[in-house]
């Protein structure tokens, strides 16, 4: 696992294996019957890993290893979407948002996102203006309740297939983009 700088924010490259991404790829695929459309785009499918009717030990062992990596003190749910399995097919792609932080202003939501499957074109996600060269069996970091983020349309007939771990996380000294400010 080697960790990279994305412009604005940084991932682990490897952070799964193909075998790994492999597995995953077919439970998301297994499971595409039970995530719902999303509304505010086509081809999005969208939901909640506790929606669904089973979560492999894989993605809980995925998540504990990342709270290890981050040093993620205290563990709380993000607020409303928690995590969460996306699936998307050819055109779609995420319009410009912030996610929700919740009510507590002291705390905002941030994101790891796992790309389990890439489009043949199209896909990375844009971030604070950014585009991010993001891979397949990356994770990425996405300070989702700060800054905007969204993502380029997808190209061609394989899925773009997300897996996020969702955190609500203190606001004070925590940014990494305050940092590089
Ligand atoms: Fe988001």
């Amino acid at each position: 696992m080697n960790k990279v700088i994305l412009e604005n924010t940084y991932g682990y490259e490897d952070f799964i294996t193909e075998d790994e991404r492999l597995f995953l790829e077919e439970w998301a695929i297994n499971n595409n019957s039970y995530l719902k459309r999303n509304r505010e785009g086509p081809y999005r499918n969208f939901g909640r890993l506790d929606s669904l009717p089973e979560t492999p030990n894989l993605i809980k062992e995925l998540k504990k290893k990342l709270v290890e990596l981050e040093s993620i003190e205290k563990v709380i749910e993000a607020p409303q979407n928690a995590d969460w399995l996306g699936i998307q097919n050819e055109t779609a792609f995420v319009e410009p948002h912030m996610d929700y932080n919740g009510p507590d202003n002291r705390y905002y939501t941030r994101r790891y996102n796992i790309l389990i499957s890439l489009p043949e074109e199209g896909g990375q996600p844009i971030y604070g203006n950014k585009v991010l060269n993001v891979k397949e069996r990356m994770i990425w970091r996405c300070d989702a309740g700060l800054v905007i983020h969204s993502s380029i349309p997808n190209k061609g007939k394989k899925p773009r297939i997300n897996l996020s771990f969702g955190f609500l996380m203190p606001k004070s000294g925590n940014s990494f983009e305050t940092k590089l400010m």
